[in-house]
């Protein structure tokens, strides 16, 4: 029997796709997120979007201003994403560059998630802005579903890549393209078959679970996010392809808060909630297919490497001691935010940035 490792000391990782709202949730979720990650993708899907770069240096100050003061917290640095809409011009795109501080566009479909209301409609709209962003190295994150009506949502990922993603692909071969949150081997094996210029993040909770875990039993709201799980087969290719080294795979939790009455709900948000703990989920899932010694490749240096930013110098060690995930934690207006696997045992604690065994 080979013997299991206990302790694992990997390079510090970023998170490149989390949601931290804005305001006082800021007050819940930047805490979290500066304990897991030394930087982060910040997500643009506010009311209203950040959709100019005077809006994200505003954002990013917002974010600033809840670090907690100590050294280590100090030294998270969030990264800012413009919410790409038609009205987008090629002299933002180069004001954007020149600011330093946002580092991708985002495109929404209109009404593809979470206050994506003000998305794209039609994306040839946006052709000289992508012809910018090609030029320019500037990488465009896509949500990729399609949001027509009559679409079935399980088929949704895949029909963005045979009616958007591939022509867009062909259109500008140069643009680098973070192709997010995907949920289906149809994605794994497309990006795979492209360029260097194509990459894709992979979240916790569709390494860790299917659709079974959503729908078994009874609805289990806290398992719901967008684009929605799929069925064991994808999560397997998932698994696969996220442990594999493969440096066009890397993480993105997609952390998603949403106040736990708004989940355990008629209507019930989407968006799954890991950002405190987030590191120890893909360490429960890369060790479930015995691949750790991949790990620090996917949390720690295969984005920094696509994103064409330094990878982090210091270093975060994990220990294998079970642990209980908290029932939920305090949100906004004395509400509660329920995270993802709430009670649940995890096997991997992340030791605080600066503590080694
Ligand atoms: C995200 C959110 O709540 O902002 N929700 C989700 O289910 N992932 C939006 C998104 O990333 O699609
Ligand atoms: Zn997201």
């Amino acid at each position: 029997m080979t013997e299991q490792i206990q302790t694992l000391t990997i390079t510090a990782p970023d998170d490149w796709h989390i949601h931290l709202r804005d305001n006082d949730a800021l007050k819940t979720t930047v805490p979290h997120v500066a304990s897991q990650f030394r930087r982060a993708i910040c997500m643009p899907n506010l009311v209203p979007p950040v959709k100019t770069t005077q809006d994200a240096i505003a954002y990013r100050e917002r974010i600033l201003a809840n670090v907690p003061t100590d050294s280590i917290s100090q030294q998270f640095e969030p990264l800012m994403v413009l919410y790409l809409t038609e009205n987008l011009t090629p002299q933002d795109i180069q004001d954007a560059v020149d600011s330093g501080v946002v580092k991708a566009v985002k495109l929404y479909p209109a009404g593809a998630t979470t206050n994506s209301a003000d998305g794209v409609t039609n994306i040839n709209n946006c052709t000289d802005v992508f012809a910018k962003m090609e030029s320019i190295g500037l990488p465009l994150l896509v949500h990729g579903e399609v949001t027509h009506n009559h679409v079935d949502i399980f088929d949704r990922e895949k029909r963005f890549i045979d009616e958007v993603l591939t022509h867009l692909i062909v259109k500008f071969p140069k643009l680098k393209i973070v192709f997010e949150h995907i949920t289906t081997s149809d994605a794994a094996d497309f990006v795979i078959s492209q360029s260097k210029n194509i990459a894709a993040t992979i979240t916790p909770q569709h390494l860790l679970f299917n659709r079974n875990h959503l729908l078994v039993g009874g609805v289990k709201p806290h398992f719901y996010c967008l684009p929605i799980l799929k069925r064991q087969s994808h999560q397997e290719v998932l698994l696969d392809v996220a442990t594999s080294g493969n440096p066009k795979f890397f993480i993105g939790t997609d952390s998603a808060p949403h106040a736990t009455h708004t989940k355990e709900n008629a209507c019930g948000c989407a968006g799954c909630y890991s950002a405190p703990f987030a590191l120890s989920l893909y360490a429960q899932a890369f060790d479930s297919v015995g691949k750790l010694e991949n790990l620090e490749n996917f949390t720690s240096i295969n984005g920094a490497k696509f994103y064409g930013l330094p990878v982090n110098s210091d270093k975060v060690t994990l220990v294998r001691e079970s642990w209980q995930v908290p029932e939920n934690y305090e949100y906004v207006g004395n509400k509660t935010l329920t995270p993802l696997m709430a009670g649940q045992m995890l096997d991997w604690k992340v030791l605080p940035f600066g503590f080694a065994v």
